[in-house]
């Protein structure tokens, strides 16, 4: 089997890794990808907002899937393109993908099926949302559109939700998506990420994971793409699970079929786990990252089996084991991320970390230059290991970081901190 993965982060290396491991893949590329993935993929050279050209090179190279990794693609409609050449597509249609595309939609999608979330209120008149915060309440302001995971600005009243509509609305920080705004209640609780295959027909939930959005110790600073994840998290036991599985996921896949959405790829539901229960914050249409990372190797099931299960509809006949040991990972990002950063820094350790066994280092924004590895992005490697404890993990992970340096080299030194600290297995 042949198999192109589009994408160029540590999730996309992950997959990709994964991939790898199994005897049916017989020829793995990868578009753009990164130069961490040549050990598993071939690289191609086309960007991920080029679909035509995607759908051309997997047409003439006999692509038996393609999995599409970033959200930005799929929101531009290549799942629809590739199924109208006959191509088989692991992602969401550009209508279903609106249910990241768009939190304005995703909120209709909640309300008409009774999914559990926060109240909130749209709107596209600056004054009319001033209004609205008057009432001095705690609340988040959202940019309506993508904005990287950044256009979210928590607000404990009427003041700071006035200068969080001024940035939003009025200077346009997150640019257009400004244009709109959804304005809803703040949650209390612990967020988890909650990530199911959907084939339209049936779903099979992913293992759960946490992620780590700030920037720094403490959960403190501005939010990012995500600074560490683990899996399993302990805060969805069973019975946040099941109340997952029917309240989030069994009305969500009823109510898009409704639409006439057919929902294929893999649905992401970043959750607060409230007093009452599960509340879906948002949803994405691709795989989280971090989480990516230390699900792929928590995996113990053929990957590409199960992504072709989703994609030909044939998820009912799936399941996915998965390991009983923990794994996390940690994020090693640029200093200044997620502001601006520099690149091109040496990094130093890291072809010695082939010989490590307890985990692996998935790349996200490196460079090879002669036998030299150079930071290229924001966030640079994901430092990712098993252990049979969550907390024997951490010790693993943070191992492996140790052994990785470069000048201005960030990383969270709390990861999975919460729940070792809660006694979790
Ligand atoms: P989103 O992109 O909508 O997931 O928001 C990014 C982050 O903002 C989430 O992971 C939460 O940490 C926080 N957040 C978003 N919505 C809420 C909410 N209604 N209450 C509390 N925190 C929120
Ligand atoms: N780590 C959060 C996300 O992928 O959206």
């Amino acid at each position: 089997m042949k198999i192109l993965v589009i994408g160029s982060g540590g999730r996309e290396h992950a997959l990709t890794w994964k991939l790898r491991q199994s005897p049916q893949v017989e020829k793995l590329y990868c578009a753009p990808g990164n130069d961490g993935m040549r050990r598993q993929a071939e690289r191609v050279d086309i960007g991920t907002g080029d679909i035509e050209r995607l759908a051309d090179f997997v047409a003439g190279e006999g692509i038996d899937l393609t999995v599409v990794g970033p959200e930005q693609p799929l929101v531009s409609g290549i799942a629809d393109l590739f199924e109208s050449r006959g191509l088989r597509v692991f992602g969401p249609s550009r209508e279903a993908a609106r249910l990241e595309g768009s939190k304005a939609f995703a909120k209709e999608v909640m309300l008409e099926n009774g999914i559990p979330t926060a109240a909130c209120e749209v709107f596209s008149d600056m004054d009319e949302a001033r209004r609205y915060v008057a009432q001095d309440r705690p609340c988040v302001v959202k940019a309506d559109g993508l904005a990287a995971g950044k256009g979210v600005i928590l607000c404990s009243g009427r003041a700071e939700a006035e200068a969080a509509l001024d940035a939003v609305m009025g200077r346009k920080v997150f640019g257009e998506a400004g244009e709109r705004v959804v304005v809803e209640e703040l949650l209390t609780g612990e967020e988890a990420s909650f990530m199911a295959l959907m084939d339209g027909d049936d779903f099979l939930p992913l293992a759960s994971a946490q992620d780590h959005k700030r920037i720094f110790d403490g959960d403190e600073g501005p939010n990012t793409g995500g600074m560490g994840a683990y899996s399993p998290a302990p805060v969805v036991d069973a019975a946040v699970h099941d109340a997952v599985v029917e309240q989030v996921l069994k009305p969500l896949a009823s109510g898009l079929k409704r639409r006439g959405l057919v929902y294929r790829g893999v649905l992401y539901a970043g959750l607060m786990i409230t007093e009452d229960g599960p509340k879906v914050l948002e949803f994405n249409c691709r795989f989280g990252d971090p989480e990516c990372q230390p699900i792929m190797m928590r995996l113990e099931s053929d990957l590409p089996s199960l992504l072709m299960a989703t994609a030909d509809g044939r998820l009912g006949e799936a399941a996915a084991e998965w390991s009983d040991q923990a794994a996390v990972c940690v994020v090693l990002a640029s200093r200044g991320y997620p502001g601006q950063y520099q690149t091109g820094m040496e990094i130093s350790g890291l072809d010695a970390l082939d010989s490590w066994r307890d985990g692996y280092a998935f790349h996200a924004g490196t460079k090879r230059e002669g036998d030299r590895w150079l930071t290229g992005g924001g966030r640079v490697l994901g430092v990712t290991a098993l252990g049979d404890t969550i907390e024997g993990a951490t010790g693993q992970a943070y191992d492996g970081v140790s052994r990785i340096s470069w000048e201005g080299m960030h990383y969270r030194r709390d990861i999975a901190r919460r729940a070792i600290d809660r006694g979790a297995p």
